[in-house]
């Protein structure tokens, strides 16, 4: 048997069904333009980049599943991969379960990406992939931190915090997408770990919640979350730079 059948297909399940409130006033985060396309789309052709992938799913905002098909079918995509449209639901947590719910059954592994990571390498996608091929049921690429963090008692707004440790910032790792599982790993993680509240805002924690064994390979800077207005800066310096070295 190839390593391919073994693990069954690969699909990766983008969750893009957020609001970006973060990122200000204006259209759902997924649908705002990078360098002219939507960030929707940079993230849909990252995932389709590594040959691996055969399958996409897109989680829509709720009622937006018609417009992004429109935007899929508008745009250049690589034809040997397959793509859907599923509608999301209130909170990342489900807009994921949702996308997962709708793959098919020849999927043995799958990615799960934000939107919001439009720029990830397609390195770092295959890397993910090759450790959940190579047998970890969860994989997630991840960096170290730049900045020492400390835990606190959050208190009443505007007043200070009081201090109640600092965890070994060597010991710490900022985790980012795509995140890669054993297909039915993470669907057992979906169906059965009840997150209350605003729900999961990482899948391999609901996968750690089963007791499931969590790996960690490299992240990469390109691969950062665009959450505030100043990461829509940085992105598009990145896209600027990419640009400048496909020219030479
Ligand atoms: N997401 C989703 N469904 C939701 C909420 C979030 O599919 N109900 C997706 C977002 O579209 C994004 C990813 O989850 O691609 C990561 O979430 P985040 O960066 O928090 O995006 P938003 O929730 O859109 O931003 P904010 O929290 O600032 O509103
Ligand atoms: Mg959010």
């Amino acid at each position: 048997m190839s390593e391919q059948t073994r693990a069954g297909r690969t699909a990766a399940v983008i969750p893009a069904a957020g609001r970006g409130v973060r990122l200000g006033p204006g259209a759902p985060k997924a649908l705002r333009a990078l360098g002219g396309t939507p960030m929707l789309i940079h993230a849909v052709r990252a995932m389709a980049a590594s040959r691996a992938v055969s399958l996409v799913v897109v989680v829509a905002p709720q009622d937006g599943a018609p417009e992004v098909k429109n935007l899929l079918d508008a745009h250049s995509l690589p034809e040997r991969t397959d793509y859907l449209v599923v509608p999301g639901g209130d909170t990342r947590q489900q807009s994921v379960h949702a996308g997962l719910e709708a793959l098919p059954g020849t999927i043995g592994t799958v990615l799960v990406h934000d939107a919001a990571r439009p720029l990830v390498p397609v390195d770092t996608v295959d890397a993910v992939i090759a450790a959940v091929r190579d047998g970890a049921p969860a994989v997630v690429p991840a960096l170290s931190l730049a900045d020492t963090v400390k835990e606190v008692e959050p208190g009443e707004k505007g007043l200070p915090e009081p201090v109640v440790a600092t965890p070994e910032r060597a010991r710490l790792r900022a985790v980012q997408t795509p995140q890669g599982f054993d297909r039915d790993t993470l669907l057992r993680a979906h169906r059965t770990v009840a997150v209350s509240g605003d729900g999961a805002t990482d899948d391999a924690g609901m996968v750690e919640r089963l007791g499931t064994p969590v790996v960690v390979v490299p992240g990469h800077e390109e691969a950062f979350k665009v959450t505030r207005p100043i990461d829509l800066v940085l992105a598009e310096a990145v896209l600027a730079r990419r640009r400048a070295n496909d020219g030479f």
